[in-house]
């Protein structure tokens, strides 16, 4: 049985996804459990791209301790240079380096001929061997670049002592066949190919990236990158869970496992959706909310009478457990504690009673509380963002006849407190003025989310909202039973979020420039 190698590029390529912007706790916090999930390698970021993202680099590369810390640099040395920096404190640390090889971007964007591409690179890996023992190289947008190119440009690579060499689909244009049938070429035509690991890397634009992936392994990848929920540039990347479950499920047919602990896949999901703001699709493969419900009374038949009939796997396998609906207003703390340990939560004495005071609010207002409502309000609770606004109060008049309008009053960090009103198009919107005159921020709302935590009338909301200021976005997620009290949440929530986040911010550098 080979072992397949998993990647992770959440942190990096997943970052890039559009109104996504993590801050180094998030990172960090995305790190600790893409450890615990049991990703061999994990791309922690773009270093060059700014200070910024250097120091949370670094925040990841310290705190990992069982996986391989990875960063990226363009095939120039003030980047090879600064991912040096920023692994500084890993325990196995590994520079990514990349050139475009097609000839779209070699005439287009890098305005180079093939030998100068094949120097450029070559010139890059060796300067990077000289500072790292670990160093993959990706021939970006390979899927379009002519089969001898790539067969000279890998040559090179694996000449220069790189250990990894990435084809990447960066356009995601390839179809299954075309994509293994890359694999196959490589492995046939170049010498010593044997002493590098091939790694596959998708894109998903056209819906092939599991596909092609998937095609990369039958015909030899040894490693296969991707990102949790399949977030990325434009349409996305490679959704890892999906890969963990298709060799899981299948395999007897691919004969390839990964060395991931498969209960952690729905924790992690359900992590990187609340910290990107990226919710997840009710019907995405494995993770959506739909993955493993059965709805027609023909499947719940089946389903009681044998799961197999229509489940290929089980919840329990990706940590799904069904709900049990226990703990309610009566409930005690030592109950509490107890299930919090269940869900994988250890806390301090201090955010135990700091969670079980708002579990005492959930619980006066909804007379069951699930574990979704449990992990729900501690993923709010538990996020340090420092409070530099907090939502004191919130009274909202709408009539389908009157124009609402909204009264908010916000505290303070020094303690002033600060009381506005504002109207709006509705509800929600006056709520966002009122809001923004108190703060005083300018800031524009990119996106709006909201998804029910659980089923029912008294079931908790759950908004979250992308900001924008100037180059600077951020997310902001709110939680309540009432709705407008969440999407109030969360814009202050979003706010805090910015104002962090203005702070450390300088311009960055576009990697792809
Ligand atoms: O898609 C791509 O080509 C990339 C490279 C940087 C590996 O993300
Ligand atoms: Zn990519």
């Amino acid at each position: 049985m080979r072992k397949i190698y998993i990647f992770d590029t959440t942190l990096r390529d997943g970052e890039q996804s559009p109104g996504v912007n993590l801050n180094t706790r998030e990172k960090v916090e995305i790190a600790m459990q893409l450890e615990k999930l049991g990703i061999d390698r994990m791309e922690a970021g773009f270093p060059a791209a700014s200070p910024g993202d250097l120091a949370a680099v670094n925040a990841v590369a310290r705190a990992v301790k069982n996986t391989t810390v990875i960063g990226l640099a363009r095939s120039r040395e003030q980047d090879i240079d600064a991912v040096k920096e920023a692994l500084k404190g890993a325990q196995d640390p590994c520079i990514h380096i990349f050139l475009a090889t097609s000839p779209i971007h070699r005439q287009h964007k890098l305005r180079m001929d093939k030998a100068q591409v094949l120097d450029t690179a070559r010139s890059a890996i060796r300067y990077s061997r000289k500072l790292f023992d670990k160093v993959e190289f990706s021939l970006e947008d390979a899927g379009r670049t002519e089969y001898d190119f790539m067969v000279e440009m890998v040559k090179m690579a694996v000449q220069e002592g790189a250990k990894v060499v990435n084809i990447p689909d960066t356009v995601g244009y390839l179809t299954p066949y075309e994509y293994g049938s890359i694999f196959k070429h490589l492995k046939e035509n170049v010498p010593d190919i044997e002493k590098v690991q091939l790694s596959a890397h998708c894109h998903n634009d056209l819906g092939m990236a599991t596909a092609n992936t998937l095609a990369a392994i039958l015909n030899g990848a040894d490693q296969i990158e991707g990102t949790i929920n399949g977030i990325g540039e434009r349409a996305g990347n490679t959704a890892i869970e999906e890969i963990a479950m298709a060799l899981e499920t299948r395999l007897e047919f691919f004969q390839a496992k990964t060395s991931l602990q498969l209960s952690e896949i729905a924790r992690t999901s359900r992590l990187v959706s609340r910290l990107t703001g990226m919710v997840v699709p009710g019907n995405k493969a494995i993770v959506g909310a739909n993955a493993f419900a059965h709805e027609s009374g023909i499947h719940q038949d089946g389903m009681l009478k044998e799961k197999t009939t229509y489940e290929i796997m089980t919840p329990e396998t990706i940590g799904l457990k069904e709900s049990k609906l226990v703990l309610g207003k009566h409930s005690g703390r030592h109950a509490f504690r107890e299930r919090l340990i269940e869900l994988g939560y250890e806390l301090s004495e201090e955010e135990v009673n700091l969670a079980f005071a708002k579990f005492k609010d959930l619980a006066d207002k909804k007379k069951e509380v699930s574990d979704e409502d449990i992990l729900a309000l501690l993923e709010i609770e538990l996020a340090d963002t420092p409070e530099v606004f907090k939502l004191e109060t919130l009274f909202v008049t709408y009539g389908n006849q009157a124009v609402p309008t909204a009264k908010v009053l916000m505290v303070k960090d020094d303690g002033q407190k600060i009381e506005e009103e504002a109207e709006g198009n509705g509800s929600v919107d006056a709520i966002y003025n009122a809001i923004d005159k108190a703060s005083g921020e300018d800031v524009t709302l990119s996106d709006y989310s909201i998804q029910s935590v659980t089923h029912g009338k008294d079931a908790l909301g759950e908004v979250h909202v992308i900001l924008t200021q100037n180059e600077i976005s951020v997310t902001g997620r709110g939680v309540s039973t009432d709705i407008l009290e969440a999407s109030a949440r969360a814009y202050v929530d979003a706010l805090n979020e910015l104002i962090e986040k203005r702070k450390t911010y300088s311009n960055r550098v576009d990697y792809k420039s």
